[in-house]
Protein backbone atom coordinates (compact mmCIF):
# COMPACT_ATOMS: atom_id res chain seq x y z
CA UNK A 1 0.00 0.00 0.00
CA UNK A 2 1.85 3.37 -0.84
CA UNK A 3 0.44 6.13 0.30
CA UNK A 4 1.30 10.55 -0.70
CA UNK A 5 0.19 12.96 1.40
CA UNK A 6 -0.35 16.39 -0.06
CA UNK A 7 0.28 19.55 2.19
CA UNK A 8 -1.82 22.60 0.95
CA UNK A 9 0.59 25.64 2.10
CA UNK A 10 -0.19 28.14 -0.45
CA UNK A 11 -3.00 30.65 1.77
CA UNK A 12 -2.43 34.63 2.37
CA UNK A 13 -4.02 33.48 5.98
CA UNK A 14 -6.06 37.20 6.24
CA UNK A 15 -7.53 36.16 9.60
CA UNK A 16 -4.23 35.53 10.72
CA UNK A 17 -2.46 39.32 10.35
CA UNK A 18 1.00 39.05 10.72
CA UNK A 19 4.05 40.25 7.58
CA UNK A 20 4.16 36.91 6.65
CA UNK A 21 1.54 33.54 6.10
CA UNK A 22 0.77 32.03 9.07
CA UNK A 23 2.30 28.40 8.08
CA UNK A 24 5.93 30.20 7.55
CA UNK A 25 5.52 31.94 10.81
CA UNK A 26 8.25 30.80 13.59
CA UNK A 27 6.52 27.60 16.74
CA UNK A 28 10.43 27.29 18.58
CA UNK A 29 12.22 28.87 15.64
CA UNK A 30 11.08 26.77 13.02
CA UNK A 31 8.34 27.51 10.34
CA UNK A 32 4.87 25.82 11.17
CA UNK A 33 5.21 24.28 7.62
CA UNK A 34 8.37 23.23 8.45
CA UNK A 35 7.18 21.49 11.84
CA UNK A 36 4.13 20.02 9.72
CA UNK A 37 6.43 18.03 7.17
CA UNK A 38 8.81 16.90 9.80
CA UNK A 39 5.93 14.71 10.97
CA UNK A 40 5.43 13.03 8.05
CA UNK A 41 8.70 12.32 7.53
CA UNK A 42 8.29 10.25 10.92
CA UNK A 43 5.64 8.33 9.35
CA UNK A 44 6.96 5.26 7.41
CA UNK A 45 3.95 4.23 5.24
CA UNK A 46 4.14 7.78 3.88
CA UNK A 47 6.69 7.65 0.59
CA UNK A 48 5.95 11.35 -1.18
CA UNK A 49 4.77 14.35 -0.12
CA UNK A 50 3.58 17.23 -2.20
CA UNK A 51 3.73 20.83 -0.77
CA UNK A 52 1.46 23.62 -2.58
CA UNK A 53 2.75 27.18 -1.68
CA UNK A 54 2.65 30.71 -3.39
CA UNK A 55 5.40 30.90 -6.06
CA UNK A 56 6.63 33.86 -4.26
CA UNK A 57 7.73 31.37 -1.42
CA UNK A 58 9.49 28.46 -3.31
CA UNK A 59 12.89 29.46 -2.68
CA UNK A 60 12.63 30.06 1.10
CA UNK A 61 10.62 26.66 1.05
CA UNK A 62 13.58 25.09 -1.03
CA UNK A 63 15.83 26.56 1.75
CA UNK A 64 14.37 25.51 5.07
CA UNK A 65 13.91 21.28 3.68
CA UNK A 66 17.41 21.69 3.11
CA UNK A 67 18.09 23.26 6.09
CA UNK A 68 16.07 20.67 8.39
CA UNK A 69 17.07 17.66 5.99
CA UNK A 70 13.79 16.59 5.10
CA UNK A 71 13.88 14.08 2.49
CA UNK A 72 10.11 12.83 1.27
CA UNK A 73 9.08 15.90 0.03
CA UNK A 74 9.05 15.35 -3.66
CA UNK A 75 7.90 18.16 -5.28
CA UNK A 76 6.56 21.89 -4.79
CA UNK A 77 4.25 23.13 -6.52
CA UNK A 78 1.96 26.41 -6.51
CA UNK A 79 -0.82 26.53 -5.00
CA UNK A 80 -4.22 27.93 -6.67
CA UNK A 81 -6.88 30.61 -5.99
CA UNK A 82 -8.90 28.53 -3.29
CA UNK A 83 -7.27 25.75 -0.91
CA UNK A 84 -8.97 23.24 -3.07
CA UNK A 85 -7.33 24.45 -6.11
CA UNK A 86 -3.98 23.94 -4.15
CA UNK A 87 -5.26 20.19 -3.47
CA UNK A 88 -6.33 19.91 -6.96
CA UNK A 89 -2.95 20.91 -8.68
CA UNK A 90 -1.04 18.60 -6.34
CA UNK A 91 -3.74 15.66 -7.48
CA UNK A 92 -2.81 16.31 -10.80
CA UNK A 93 1.16 16.22 -10.13
CA UNK A 94 1.03 13.29 -8.15
CA UNK A 95 -0.77 11.32 -11.20
CA UNK A 96 -2.84 8.04 -10.63
CA UNK A 97 -0.12 5.65 -11.08
CA UNK A 98 1.58 5.15 -8.25
CA UNK A 99 -0.06 5.73 -4.83
CA UNK A 100 -2.82 3.98 -3.64
CA UNK A 101 -3.61 5.98 -0.33
CA UNK A 102 -3.99 9.77 -0.77
CA UNK A 103 -3.54 11.66 2.69
CA UNK A 104 -4.41 15.53 3.00
CA UNK A 105 -3.30 17.66 5.98
CA UNK A 106 -3.45 21.76 6.06
CA UNK A 107 0.39 22.96 6.85
CA UNK A 108 -1.29 24.73 9.55
CA UNK A 109 -1.91 21.90 11.49
CA UNK A 110 1.67 20.46 13.25
CA UNK A 111 0.72 19.15 16.04
CA UNK A 112 -1.26 15.85 14.91
CA UNK A 113 -0.31 12.48 16.14
CA UNK A 114 1.71 9.85 14.02
CA UNK A 115 -0.59 7.67 15.77
CA UNK A 116 -3.42 9.13 14.11
CA UNK A 117 -1.72 10.14 10.65
CA UNK A 118 -1.26 5.99 10.80
CA UNK A 119 -4.69 5.38 11.50
CA UNK A 120 -6.39 6.84 9.02
CA UNK A 121 -3.98 5.80 6.13
CA UNK A 122 -4.99 2.47 7.45
CA UNK A 123 -8.79 3.00 7.96
CA UNK A 124 -9.01 4.71 4.35
CA UNK A 125 -8.18 1.01 2.92
CA UNK A 126 -11.12 -0.13 4.50
CA UNK A 127 -13.23 2.93 3.92
CA UNK A 128 -12.14 4.75 0.98
CA UNK A 129 -12.64 7.78 2.99
CA UNK A 130 -11.86 8.85 6.69
CA UNK A 131 -12.17 11.86 8.49
CA UNK A 132 -10.81 12.94 12.11
CA UNK A 133 -13.54 14.80 13.82
CA UNK A 134 -14.61 16.43 17.37
CA UNK A 135 -17.86 16.60 18.94
CA UNK A 136 -18.67 20.54 19.47
CA UNK A 137 -18.44 20.93 23.22
CA UNK A 138 -20.58 24.62 22.75
CA UNK A 139 -24.06 24.63 21.57
CA UNK A 140 -24.51 25.73 17.67
CA UNK A 141 -26.91 28.21 16.65
CA UNK A 142 -26.73 29.27 13.25
CA UNK A 143 -27.29 32.62 12.86
CA UNK A 144 -28.55 35.31 10.03
CA UNK A 145 -26.31 38.32 8.62
CA UNK A 146 -27.31 40.23 11.14
CA UNK A 147 -25.91 38.10 13.88
CA UNK A 148 -29.63 37.10 14.99
CA UNK A 149 -30.44 33.61 16.27
CA UNK A 150 -32.22 31.68 13.28
CA UNK A 151 -32.08 28.14 15.33
CA UNK A 152 -30.34 26.10 17.44
CA UNK A 153 -29.00 22.96 16.32
CA UNK A 154 -28.74 19.48 17.44
CA UNK A 155 -25.16 19.28 18.78
CA UNK A 156 -25.17 15.45 19.08
CA UNK A 157 -25.30 15.19 15.07
CA UNK A 158 -22.30 17.66 14.76
CA UNK A 159 -18.99 16.96 14.54
CA UNK A 160 -16.17 19.60 13.87
CA UNK A 161 -13.73 18.12 11.32
CA UNK A 162 -9.93 17.88 11.47
CA UNK A 163 -7.02 17.19 8.80
CA UNK A 164 -5.30 14.65 7.82
CA UNK A 165 -8.25 13.46 5.50
CA UNK A 166 -7.72 9.80 4.41
CA UNK A 167 -8.55 8.85 0.60
CA UNK A 168 -8.38 5.77 -1.89
CA UNK A 169 -6.34 7.01 -4.85
CA UNK A 170 -9.85 6.21 -7.18
CA UNK A 171 -12.04 8.23 -4.31
CA UNK A 172 -10.49 11.25 -4.86
CA UNK A 173 -9.35 11.56 -8.02
CA UNK A 174 -13.14 10.59 -9.12
CA UNK A 175 -14.23 13.49 -6.46
CA UNK A 176 -12.17 16.13 -7.49
CA UNK A 177 -12.65 15.43 -11.22
CA UNK A 178 -16.46 16.03 -10.89
CA UNK A 179 -16.32 18.81 -8.18
CA UNK A 180 -13.61 20.93 -10.87
CA UNK A 181 -16.05 20.19 -13.91
CA UNK A 182 -19.37 21.01 -12.19
CA UNK A 183 -17.33 24.13 -10.43
CA UNK A 184 -18.48 22.82 -6.85
CA UNK A 185 -16.52 24.28 -4.20
CA UNK A 186 -16.45 23.27 -0.36
CA UNK A 187 -13.78 24.19 2.89
CA UNK A 188 -12.54 20.84 3.13
CA UNK A 189 -11.87 17.68 0.85
CA UNK A 190 -14.35 15.25 2.25
CA UNK A 191 -17.48 17.30 1.37
CA UNK A 192 -16.24 16.64 -2.77
CA UNK A 193 -15.95 12.86 -1.71
CA UNK A 194 -19.85 13.36 -0.23
CA UNK A 195 -20.57 15.25 -3.43
CA UNK A 196 -20.07 12.43 -5.32
CA UNK A 197 -21.56 9.82 -3.77
CA UNK A 198 -18.60 8.11 -2.13
CA UNK A 199 -19.75 7.14 1.85
CA UNK A 200 -17.05 9.32 4.33
CA UNK A 201 -16.45 7.61 7.54
CA UNK A 202 -15.56 9.96 11.02
CA UNK A 203 -12.87 9.07 13.50
CA UNK A 204 -11.72 10.41 16.44
CA UNK A 205 -9.98 13.26 15.78
CA UNK A 206 -7.77 15.05 18.93
CA UNK A 207 -7.96 18.38 21.00
CA UNK A 208 -4.19 19.16 20.47
CA UNK A 209 -4.61 18.85 16.40
CA UNK A 210 -5.35 22.85 16.38
CA UNK A 211 -5.53 24.39 13.08
CA UNK A 212 -3.15 27.36 13.65
CA UNK A 213 -5.33 30.64 12.49
CA UNK A 214 -5.00 33.53 14.44
CA UNK A 215 -2.28 34.69 16.57
CA UNK A 216 -3.88 33.93 19.58
CA UNK A 217 -3.77 29.92 18.29
CA UNK A 218 0.40 30.12 17.93
CA UNK A 219 0.57 31.72 21.60
CA UNK A 220 -1.46 28.95 22.97
O1 LIG B 1 -7.52 29.17 4.64
P1 LIG B 1 -7.53 27.94 5.47
O2 LIG B 1 -7.17 28.21 6.91
O3 LIG B 1 -8.73 27.09 5.31
O4 LIG B 1 -6.32 27.08 4.90
C1 LIG B 1 -6.09 25.73 5.24
C2 LIG B 1 -4.81 25.29 4.55
O5 LIG B 1 -4.97 25.42 3.13
C3 LIG B 1 -3.60 26.15 4.93
O6 LIG B 1 -2.50 25.28 5.15
C4 LIG B 1 -3.41 27.06 3.73
O7 LIG B 1 -2.07 27.46 3.52
C5 LIG B 1 -3.90 26.19 2.58
N1 LIG B 1 -4.40 26.95 1.43
C6 LIG B 1 -3.85 26.69 0.16
N2 LIG B 1 -4.28 27.43 -0.93
C7 LIG B 1 -5.19 28.41 -0.80
C8 LIG B 1 -5.75 28.68 0.48
C9 LIG B 1 -5.34 27.93 1.58
O8 LIG B 1 -3.01 25.80 0.01
N3 LIG B 1 -5.54 29.12 -1.88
Amino acid sequence: MKCAAIIPAAGIGTRFGGSMPKQFSEYESIPILIHTLKLFERINEVTSVIVAITPSWEDYTNEMISIHGLNKVNKIIAGGMERQDSVFNALITLGTNVYDIILIHDAVRPFVSPELVRKIILLSNEFGAVIPALKPKETIKQIDENGMVQKTLDRSVLCAVQTPQGFKKGIIFSAYKKAMEENFYATDDAALVEFAGFPVKVIDGEETNIKITTQFDIQF
